[in-house]
């Protein structure tokens, strides 16, 4: 029988949704919440909990548009909160005025213009420390600087940034004045930042000269320079801030320098207010194409659910530092370093580096010399960290912190035992937190003070988010032993609005598959005895390697473009550290490479890639062979190739290949 989710098709992708299951359900560690937390937190018990989504199940629309009006300021106060006549374009708050930039800066200067709004550290041991004041002039000065280049309303600007506060004000610096930024990772090439800047049209870049990562300089500008070279022509200005030093080229009359292109400017600033459908950002993401796409966020319904998040998940107080080690170009970098934290007039801490420099005590340092009290970072970081021994965790004072978190991709129970016993010294809670870049905040997690914690479980939805698990007809599914789909069944404001320019994609992805009854995440995953949910990964062809989403059509778009190669498939191969690695299988033009050509060609397609897309989606693994497995009507078969990656026995029927050496030569004999 086909699993659950899948289409039973070889062709289709299939992580295999019930072969964790066995391992979760010998699962039997359960962490009740500490009384002293629970005593002091926003949600403090079960029944608290429940009266929540009660209420939000009761009547879900008045539920958040009671929350819209108590966490953000409106300019002007919405009388719709929810439009579905579009549906599934739906629409939340749609006819209210606010300022995104004025809710995460300008409503906090009555009280709190001194705190500290980001604490930065930057990999080489500078320090800075930013006042909500100075935020909001810094913010203010910027925006003036964007708009002295023509940008305003409705205009796309590409963020192209190293983890400096800067990032944060360019971000911020959009939403004050109604431009829609889109941040792309700073670890992106110059390939993957030219597609992005192309689908949004966008008309400016910030970037930097350079940023510091992993002991070296990563030359942003230059990176910059070549996307712009090779096409991009909407971009008229590019802002480089100063921040590595390093040596950049300048074009007159495009480029500028972000000092000099705000010296003369005003503090001040007039928000722009729009209305709460306005766009706030594209984030593109990787999906089961090869062309990334671009997940467009609203301003209020985003910033509702992003600010009661950091409420209900991560219980955020007015004295905490609050440290997500997530970057900035990632949808965990906007939620919760940017406007999740300066929503909630919170302190944020900022680092620009890796995690191992100097070395592997980098992330413990931090916390214990800044006096870090909630940590959220992601599994595969507490992986690597584990593997390198407790000696290091061991020199550090870990005591202010009092609240852990995980996301971006399952965590396994030993992985998460670590971070319990070790960092959190089995006094912290852990909030294993389940969400995506479309569904904009955490969807899925534990509220630290009121929900019973189990190893590598996320637990139970979050008030109003209607989570539930199906099969392949969209019926919900009852038995505790068997995976299915996951989706969500109510709409919720943090959602995605829209796939930039291309609304077939956004029904047919999030809405095809159910009669638009209700958003498909593209996630299998099991619901215990006690309705606990519990991630096993992904259902269609993206990848989460090291935390990262890639799409495994994205890589092979990028291998078939090298003039050696004429045909790839891609699969995620599990790994003890990363989570998936990458295995790609080859189809060379020409004689099929073997000992030291097939080491030739495999360094120079992994550097090819890096090129396309950048190092992190460079394969671990190649493998050639004459042809790739297909069925017979013409797709590859990937599930076969799964398990030859894997090294795992092959069960498939092969007779219908028409060279069965292919598998061979595919398990890599010679
Ligand atoms: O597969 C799920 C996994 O990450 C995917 C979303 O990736 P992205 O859009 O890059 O956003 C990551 C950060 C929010 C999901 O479809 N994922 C995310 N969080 C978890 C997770 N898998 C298991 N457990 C989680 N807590």
């Amino acid at each position: 029988m086909a699993a659950p989710g899948t289409t039973g098709d070889e062709g289709g992708r299939q992580p295999g949704p019930t072969e964790n299951i066995d391992s979760i359900l010998t699962e039997e560690r359960r962490f009740e919440p500490p009384a002293s937390f629970s005593a002091g937190a926003h949600v403090k018990s079960l029944a608290e909990y429940q009266a929540l989504r009660d209420a939000a199940e009761r009547d879900p629309v008045a539920f958040w548009a009671g929350l819209a009006r108590d966490e953000l300021h409106w300019h002007r106060p919405f009388t719709s909160a929810f439009d579905d006549s579009r549906a599934p374009y739906y629409a939340w708050f749609g006819d209210g005025l606010l300022n995104v930039s004025f809710n995460c800066l300008d409503r906090h200067l009555a009280k709190n213009a001194d705190k500290t709004a980001i604490l930065f550290e930057g990999e080489p041991g500078d320090t800075r420390r930013i006042s909500y004041a100075e935020l909001h002039r810094r913010v203010c000065r910027f925006a003036n600087a964007l708009k002295m280049r023509g940008i305003g309303l409705g205009d796309r600007v590409i963020i192209y940034m190293p983890m400096v506060p800067e990032a944060v004000v360019a971000m911020l610096a959009c939403a004050r004045i109604g431009a829609i930024h889109s941040v792309v990772f700073g670890g992106f090439s110059s390939g993957s930042l030219r597609n992005r800047i192309e689908d949004a049209s966008a008309r400016t870049v910030i970037t930097a000269d350079g940023g510091h990562r992993g002991g070296k300089v990563i030359e942003l500008k230059a990176a910059c320079d070549t996307a712009l070279s090779e096409g991009c022509k909407s971009v008229e200005t590019v802002f480089v801030l100063r921040r590595a030093g390093n040596h950049v080229r300048m074009q007159h009359g495009r480029d500028l320098w972000w000092d000099e292109a705000e010296s003369n400017l005003a503090d001040e600033c007039e928000p722009v207010w729009v209305d709460g459908e306005h766009p706030l950002f594209l984030l593109y993401t990787s999906g089961s194409t090869g062309k990334p796409k671009g997940i467009q966020h609203a301003s209020a319904g985003y910033l509702v659910v992003v600010a009661a998040t950091m409420k209900w998940v991560f219980d955020i107080r007015d004295s905490d530092i609050f440290w997500c080690t997530a970057d900035i170009g990632w949808v965990t970098g906007h939620s919760y370093v940017a406007y999740g934290p300066l929503a909630c007039g919170a302190t944020v801490l900022m680092y620009e580096g890796a995690p191992t420099v100097p070395d592997a005590g980098r992330f413990w340092s931090i916390c214990a010399r800044h006096h870090v009290t909630i940590f959220y970072t992601a599994p595969t970081a507490i992986r690597a960290l584990m593997k390198l021994g407790e000696s290091f965790p061991a020199r550090y004072d870990l005591s202010s912190l009092r609240l852990l978190g995980t996301v971006g991709e399952p965590i396994n129970p030993e992985a998460w035992m670590w971070f319990h016993r070790v960092i959190g010294h089995e006094r912290c809670p852990i909030v294993d937190t389940w969400w995506q870049t479309e569904t904009g905040a955490i969807m899925i997690a534990p509220l630290p003070g009121a929900i019973t914690t189990k190893p590598g479980s996320c637990t139970r939805p979050l008030p109003g988010i209607d989570a539930d698990i199906v099969d392949a007809n969209g019926h919900s599914i009852a038995d505790f032993a068997q995976g299915g789909e996951l989706v969500i069944r109510k709409p919720w404001p943090s959602m995605l609005r829209a796939v930039w320019g291309d609304d077939r994609r956004y029904r047919d992805t999030y809405w095809g598959k159910f009669d638009g009854r209700c958003y498909i995440a593209g996630d299998t995953a099991h619901r215990d005895h006690d309705g606990y949910f519990w991630i096993l990964g992904r259902s269609d062809d993206v990848l989460k390697v090291s935390g990262h989403r890639l799409g495994t059509m994205e890589i092979e778009s990028a291998l078939v473009a090298h003039p050696r190669v004429a045909e790839a498939a891609v699969v995620g191969k599990p790994d003890e550290t990363k989570g998936e690695s990458i295995f790609a299988f080859v189809v060379p033009r020409g004689a099929r490479p073997t000992g030291d050509a097939a080491g030739t060609l495999s360094a120079e397609l992994r550097a090819w890639v890096a090129q396309q897309i950048g190092p992190i989606a460079k394969p671990d693994h190649i493998r050639y062979a004459d042809s790739l497995p297909k069925t017979r009507s013409g797709k590859i078969m990937r599930r076969l190739l799964r398990d030859i990656a894997r090294g795992e026995a092959i069960t498939q029927d092969t007779s219908t290949l028409e060279n069965e050496e292919i598998v061979r030569q595919l398990q890599g004999e010679p």
